[in-house]
């Protein structure tokens, strides 16, 4: 019986020692563990007088359940302690912001960016938007436009032609976005008020040419447009987009067969931060009157005003972009410093670039 007192106490000693469950766990092990100092108690059993078997028997069961008891009790403390010691290390501060991952990595391509930009603003001005194929006609790129076969203007554009098809129509890659008035002009009666942004094609390449290109083009047809509207209009445009309160602009007179007056269109750089500079930014005019007969208008009795913008050219001037060639390398490096973020969708309302 003091064999009993003295392992009890050297066991309750070993449990209150255990600093972590493996260590509580080998003293469960030990000590009512199939062989442990407890459980081998027992095996005295049998070399006991038969009177005391039972007196030891149930007192060495008691002791066990003791042991027992007292090794669940550690564990969950130890339990407790070790989730406590966890919850402590491994807190989230779920107000950190959400860490970057590769779909907020990815840019819009400036030339998408200013297009969004350019279809918001004329948008708000009541335009709609037009599109016709990169693929064009003779006919619609310059035949309706007033550029007939022998116009020296077919040269300056240095067309990109497909080989002749058998009834000797030659396709071209669209020289300009103007074809789109022709479309438009056939297609509906007016009132007209719509843009046309799209790929364009000249057989051209340096800092600022590129064989691919961008353009918007606007046409507004009705009974009543003059240039006053023009004017308005472009202004308008401009200091929204290069958000400005006041622009300059310069209005030189131009040619262009499809318009008549023509003009070309230069803001004052300081604008953009280029004080003395002029940039220019379109060509426009007043539809000349043998293109409204050619889309099956009387000029007698419709008239408007066209123009065409260089969209890539915008961007650079915006953004300050030197090299046009740049925009079409696929620069992943290019991309992601003048590009802009998945969802700074341009709105008046939210800020145009920002
Ligand atoms: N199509 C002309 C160009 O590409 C631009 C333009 C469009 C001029 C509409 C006048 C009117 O240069």
């Amino acid at each position: 019986m003091t064999d009993l007192a003295t392992l009890e106490s050297a066991v309750l000693a070993q449990i209150s020692a255990a600093a972590d469950l493996p260590a509580l766990d080998a003293v469960r092990v030990a000590t009512i563990g199939k062989k442990g100092s407890v459980s081998e108690l027992m095996s005295k059993l049998g070399s006991l007088p038969a009177d005391e078997r039972k007196a030891f028997g149930q007192t060495v069961n008691a002791l066990k359940t003791r042991v027992s008891s007292l090794l669940d009790a550690r564990k969950a403390e130890l339990e407790t302690a070790a989730l406590s010691q966890r919850l402590a290390t491994e807190r989230a501060d779920i107000t950190l912001p959400v860490r970057v991952g590769p779909e907020a990595a990815g840019r819009i391509h400036p030339v998408s960016q200013v297009l969004d930009e350019v279809i918001e603003i004329f948008a708000s001005l009541g335009f709609a938007v037009a599109e016709g194929p990169d693929i064009e006609s003779d006919d619609n790129n310059f035949t309706k436009l007033n550029v007939p076969a022998d116009h020296p203007a077919r040269q300056e554009h240095d067309t990109f032609y497909f080989q002749p098809k058998a009834d000797g129509a030659r396709p071209l890659l669209r020289t300009h976005t103007s074809p789109v008035q022709i479309r438009t002009m056939l297609a509906q009666k007016p009132p007209i008020r719509i843009i046309a942004p799209g790929r364009v094609y000249r057989c051209d390449s340096d800092q600022t040419h590129t064989p691919m290109f961008h353009q918007i083009e606007g046409l507004v047809i009705d009974e009543s447009t003059h240039m006053g509207h023009l004017k308005w209009t472009l202004e308008a445009f401009a200091k929204a987009f290069f958000e400005v309160d006041e622009v300059k602009m310069r209005f030189r007179a131009s040619h262009f067969p499809f318009t008549e007056p023509s003009m070309e269109v230069d803001i004052g750089a300081e604008a953009i931060g280029k004080p003395g500079q002029w940039l220019e930014i379109l060509g426009c005019g007043m539809v000349h009157p043998n293109v409204l007969r050619n889309c099956g208008l009387e000029p007698e009795r419709y008239q408007g005003f066209a123009f065409g913008v260089g969209l890539d050219r915008l961007a650079m001037l915006k953004y300050g972009i030197p090299d046009l060639r740049q925009f079409f390398a696929a620069d992943v490096r290019w991309l992601s410093h003048y590009g802009f973020p998945v969802l700074d969708v341009p709105t008046l309302g939210g800020g145009i670039s920002s």
